[in-house]
């Protein structure tokens, strides 16, 4: 499929070594965009049950978009390190010239229940999911509000973000948390032409959608099993990553001009049921 809606952009993608991160990077460069992507590609906390990206992950990244025949920036850069954020984003600047779509992705999982989870694992999730992201905002918004272009940020939250899920209540805080800040961002950055939505992926075909180690909380709380039911639409495979680029390639694109501040759900229907 060739698409060219996003010609002369380039975008700016966190936890693009492998999954979502990198079926982003892919289809934003097969709609024409250069990439810049950033991936800790190392053990980021010792609570996963899945396990960490490598540095060969985020070079088959590379292969990928270069395959698309667009340019890629790439760092093995951890979210919470703002100022190596800010430090890829000046390069990026400096070689493409312009940043116009974020898609802020990196996140971690695990399981546990609210008061049983280590202060270091409620830590660990929130300076990834939350203050990565921030970070990420930090590095990108000057630059692109001195650039003058508009843009677009898309913020991957999750159903949780929307749905309280138990057993990962520390990672619910986190997802929840993207919303309230998609939602003040866009409102502040509106006046720049700069528009912000969220991204509600239900279970993903990832590593993280993966992770068997849900099935033991369920073992040992078995009611929680109501919390995860399948989706309205007819199929109960895991949602294949390039379905939620299908909605980040249209947020970042010129389809989606009105769509601001607003949570879009990536999850068949589960929300609702
Ligand atoms: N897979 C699912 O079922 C699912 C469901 C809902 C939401 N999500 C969200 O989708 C996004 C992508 O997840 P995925 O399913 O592709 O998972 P994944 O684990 O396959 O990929 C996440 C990527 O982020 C990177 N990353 C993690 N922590 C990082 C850090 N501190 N700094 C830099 N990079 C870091 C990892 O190395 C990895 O390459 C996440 O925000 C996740 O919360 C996933």
């Amino acid at each position: 499929m060739t698409d060219s809606s996003l010609t002369g952009k380039v975008a700016y993608v966190t936890g693009a070594a492998r999954g979502q991160g990198r079926s982003h990077c892919v289809r934003l460069a097969r709609a024409g965009a250069d990439i810049v992507a950033i991936d800790a590609c190392a053990p980021v906390t010792e609570h996963n049950g899945y396990p960490p990206a490598t540095s060969e992950d985020l070079a088959e990244t590379v292969r990928l978009v270069e395959g698309e025949g667009r340019k890629i920036l790439v760092g093995e850069i951890d979210v919470r390190d703002l100022a190596g954020q800010q430090r890829i984003v000046a390069d990026a600047i400096e070689q493409f010239g312009r940043l116009d779509i974020v898609v802020a992705n990196a996140a971690v999982l695990n399981w546990g229940r609210l008061w049983e989870i280590s202060a270091q694992q409620w830590q660990d999730t929130l300076d990834i999911n939350l203050t990565g992201l921030w970070n990420t905002v930090k590095a990108v918004v000057p630059p692109m509000i001195a650039a003058g272009n508009g843009g677009s940020i898309i913020a991957v939250s999750s159903a949780a973000g929307i749905k309280a899920v138990p057993g990962c209540g520390h990672y619910c805080a986190t997802k929840f948390g993207v919303v309230g800040l998609t939602n003040s961002l866009a409102v502040e950055l509106g006046e720049f032409g700069i528009r912000v939505n969220s991204v509600h992926p239900y279970g993903t075909d990832t590593p993280m959608g993966n992770d068997t180690s849900i099935y033991e909380m369920l073992r040992d709380h078995p009611g929680y099993i109501h919390s995860f039911s399948p989706g309205a639409l007819p199929t109960d495979s895991l949602i294949a990553p390039d379905q939620v680029s299908d909605i980040v390639v249209w947020l970042a694109g010129p389809e989606s001009s009105l769509i601001t501040a607003a949570q879009i759900p990536a999850e068949k229907g589960y929300l609702k049921i």
